[in-house]
């Protein structure tokens, strides 16, 4: 791997008020940058300040939209270390959106290696109060100047990363959620499975129709039957119907959340029932009728755990545990913040100390 070249921005940035953070709103003094040239691979890693960047307007993620992201988190522990949570998962990740959008592959020890370098530069940025934590953005997209439609030779990769408080204004307060019913998010054989630019560009027009209704986010399902629950966009989703967990099954229109994998480590490791299958939204709404539909909640590197209190769907409102969070998701949520903050022991393995 070649040394990271560093260049120090000169004139820092004021700290923002940790109880005042929102999602995604103020970055770092320092950003992350590689390049991508075809005969060269991958080359001249370097930290630099935090800045705009130029482009060609040719550049063919303008035109095409070759793009994707990972995002991950970098959380402060009470002795004052700072951890990652499970990157190499963000690094596998981000390797198979490249494989589905035809650009070049990262190496994957290389891509800890930069994100560790950049987290320690601005260690100082990674905020302590309970609830925050030092968000972590890495992309990448097309630079070459062309308007011929295939794979461009030129890339660029980015991290860059922000303080942030939680990503819904509830907090781990129960969200209301929209059942999309007109649009959809992906289809098998598309890019559902990817973490592209494009998967939430499409999905914005549904979320600010569900948002003028009242509702958090919007809940997608299935592209060709419209029937089976998919994701949220921002989070995978999780019910409780009566004493066993479910889950929509990866089945190539989803995005493999590493929070809902360590969900899934965790509900396994403490012996409650789990499944990953196809759920209607039938299921759903007849075990609501019945009583059965104990809790839903998303789960997100972002979101963390969001439980879910109302789930509207066409004419039918299904409030869940009165509204409230349940037992599991604090549950999980206790202890997957635990892990990420140090005050649970991380049995698995997945922190990685900065
Ligand atoms: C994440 O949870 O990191 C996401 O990428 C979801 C969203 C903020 C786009």
């Amino acid at each position: 791997m070649s040394s990271i070249r560093f260049e120090q921005n000169l004139s820092l940035k004021e700290k923002p008020d940790a109880s005042k953070l929102e999602f995604g709103r103020t970055f770092t003094d320092h950003m992350f940058l590689l390049d991508y040239t075809e005969g060269q691979g991958w080359h001249d890693p370097r930290i630099v300040p935090y800045g705009p960047f130029t482009l060609d307007p040719a550049a063919m993620v303008f035109h095409y939209g070759q793009a994707i992201f990972e995002g991950l988190k970098a959380f402060r522990t009470k002795e004052g270390k700072v951890m990652l949570f499970r990157p190499n998962k963000n690094a596998q990740r981000l390797n198979v959106s490249n494989e589905r959008l035809s650009i070049p592959a990262l190496d994957e020890d290389a891509f800890v290696e930069y994100v560790k370098a950049l987290v320690e530069v601005e260690q100082d940025w990674v905020p302590s109060t309970e609830g925050t934590s030092l968000y972590i953005r890495p992309y990448i997209f097309a630079t070459e100047p062309c308007l011929g439609v295939r794979a461009s030779k030129q890339y660029l990769f980015a991290i860059i990363l922000s303080p942030v408080g939680a990503y819904y204004k509830e907090g781990i307060h129960p969200v209301k959620i929209n059942v999309e019913s007109e649009y959809v998010r992906a289809v098998r054989g598309g890019t559902g499975f990817a973490k592209t630019a494009g998967n939430y560009a499409s999905s914005i027009k549904a979320q600010e129709e569900a948002k003028e209704g009242g509702y958090a986010q919007v809940l997608w399902l299935d592209g060709k039957e419209h029937k089976y629950i998919e994701e949220v966009g921002s989070m995978n989703m999780f019910f409780k119907i009566g004493g066993e967990v479910v889950t929509p099954e990866l089945n190539g229109s989803i995005l493999a959340g590493i929070t809902r994998d360590s969900v899934l480590h965790l509900l396994k490791t403490w012996g409650v029932p789990v499944s990953e299958r196809k759920i209607s939204i039938e299921e759903i709404y007849t075990a609501s009728l019945e009583g059965k539909l104990e809790e839903a909640f998303g789960t997100g590197t972002a979101a963390v755990i969001s439980p879910v209190g109302q789930l509207h769907w066409n004419e039918h409102t299904m409030v869940i545990n009165d509204g409230k969070i349940g037992e599991l998701a604090q549950k999980i949520y206790d202890t997957i913040t635990g892990i990420q903050n140090g005050t649970v022991p991380d049995t698995f393995g997945w922190n990685v100390t900065i």
